[in-house]
């Protein structure tokens, strides 16, 4: 079955936003395989990321994603890469629609990079890369 990574980023964990961010992937109909409250190191950011190194927001999110624990969660489903990046909003959360995660959960703090409270893989290939990185006994 279809698999993806999420990651509730460290102002969801911090806002206690941990909870209802699954509940809202569960009542999707989506079953959670894994879930773990990791510390990020540089090393799996840096893969994680890679597609964004040389951007402007690139070392804020860094730095951003190692100021606290991030929650990693693979959910499975059919379709489940779309319908949690639909879950999810733009990532923007000032732009992001009410009804979403960003949306519902999120708002401009005026910080140097976008807290958009969680991750979710875009493609198939992206989710396998990203399960192997975060659980690499998946
Ligand atoms: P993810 O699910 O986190 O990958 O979000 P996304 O796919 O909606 O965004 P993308 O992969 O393009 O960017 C990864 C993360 O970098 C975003 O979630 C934001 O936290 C941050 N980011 C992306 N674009 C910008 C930007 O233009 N400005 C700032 N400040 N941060 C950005
Ligand atoms: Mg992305």
């Amino acid at each position: 079955p279809e698999r993806t990574l999420v990651l509730v980023k460290p102002d969801g964990v911090r806002r206690g936003l941990s909870g209802e961010i699954l509940r809202r992937i569960e009542a999707k109909g989506y079953t959670l395989t894994a879930v773990e409250l990791k510390n990020a190191t540089p090393e799996v950011l840096a893969a994680h990321y890679a597609e964004h190194e040389g951007k402007p927001f690139y070392a804020p999110l860094v730095e951003f994603m190692l100021s606290g624990p991030v929650l990693a969660v693979v959910a499975e489903g059919q379709g489940v890469i779309a319908g949690f990046r639909s879950l999810a909003g733009a990532t923007d959360p000032t732009a992001a629609l009410p009804g979403t995660i960003r949306g519902d959960l999120g708002r401009d703090w005026g910080l140097k990079v976008q807290q958009n409270l969680v991750h979710g893989s875009d493609s198939v290939e992206s989710a396998e890369r990203e399960i192997g990185l975060w659980f690499p006994a998946l």
